[in-house]
């Protein structure tokens, strides 16, 4: 078998989070050498204390964890999904405190030296607001050109928002870095609402890796709060987890089905404030186009998901 590939997560758990975490830890194909927090759905504070928790629980207190921005790189945001992840961002489940602390050096910092460190290209999945990953495109850009892959969740190409009519999550929650992100040179895919949307994870998928384990009945657990918010805003009878789509696109290249896009961001003050236009009318061949996600094999994505937590769950 290769060598797994150097994997960092930039995140900010967040229920769907926690769950990318677990899927990237059950999956040998990547190896996770970093977790850099940033804030988010819910603030700084705890989004790095959950992360922290989720590695815990995982039994890989041992990935450090180093911690991000507190705020967007411009203006602030008029809100967070407390609402939606539980005001301590984990569906209201107390995960036992991890032994750990978190890595001396800001996140930009461990993320530059991992990346002009590590002896293969690393992947990095953004599965937050981006204002991490364009810290590191203005302060060390030498180390981003470093990057092989980055596969982030946000944005939306014809699926409208969900944060607002027009803007997904972690695009709304700081316009100015996913712009500076999606037009730079960086190998980057788009997974967005596009893709997340139609990749429901049912019930019984839950009840598959709660059951295998005491880590799955906690992810399980930890998924309740989120299936009521899908219940009662999509309609859905399970629970849309954005960012493990986006993990299982970093664990298995090609998952998705992509085209080369230029993507834009709505940096305004107005209505459609993070929206991204993604130019549909031809593939582009631009050296800042992205690969923005318009396919997926959602029940593949879903069975990949379940079947991995479930492993991980058995021990
Ligand atoms: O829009 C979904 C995204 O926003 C996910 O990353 C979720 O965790 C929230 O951050
Ligand atoms: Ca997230």
């Amino acid at each position: 078998m290769e060598q797994p590939t150097p994997l960092v997560i930039d995140t900010d758990p967040g229920i769907d989070d926690a769950v990318a975490i677990l899927l990237a830890l059950a999956s040998p194909e990547v190896d996770l050498r970093l977790v850099t927090t940033v804030h988010g759905n819910v603030d700084l504070a705890q989004t790095t204390e959950n992360a922290l928790r989720v590695l815990h629980l995982a039994g890989r207190s041992d990935v450090p964890v180093a911690v991000g921005a507190r705020g967007p790189l411009v203006h602030p945001m008029a809100e967070r999904a407390g609402h939606v992840h539980g005001a301590a961002g984990l569906g209201g489940v107390q995960l036992p405190p991890s032994p750990a602390a978190v890595d001396p050096r800001p996140a930009v910092v461990a993320l530059a030296d991992l990346l002009t460190t590590a002896e293969q290209p690393v992947t990095v999945c953004a599965i937050g607001p981006l204002t991490n990953i364009a810290l590191l495109l203005a302060v060390y850009p030498e180390a981003a050109a470093r990057i092989g892959r980055l596969v982030v969740m946000g944005g939306s190409a014809g699926a409208g928002g969900n944060v607002t009519p027009a803007a997904e999550f972690n695009a709304w929650a700081d316009p100015e870095a996913a712009q500076a992100v999606f037009s730079s040179t960086v190998p980057t895919v788009m997974v967005g609402l596009d893709v997340t949307l139609p990749t429901v994870l049912g019930a019984d998928g839950v009840e598959r890796f709660a059951a295998a384990g005491p880590l799955g009945e906690t992810a399980g657990a930890i998924l309740r709060q989120y299936m009521d918010h899908a219940r009662r805003t999509y309609g859905v009878d399970g629970v849309v987890v954005h960012d493990a789509l986006a993990v299982t696109e970093a664990v298995v290249p090609g998952t998705l089905t992509t085209v080369p896009r230029d993507v834009v961001v709505d940096t305004g003050l107005g209505a459609t404030r993070g929206l991204t236009l993604v130019d549909r009318r031809e593939p582009s061949g631009s050296a800042t186009a992205v690969q923005v996600a318009e396919g997926v094999d959602s029940a593949a994505a879903v069975e990949f998901l379940v079947s991995r937590l479930a492993a991980l769950a058995a021990g």
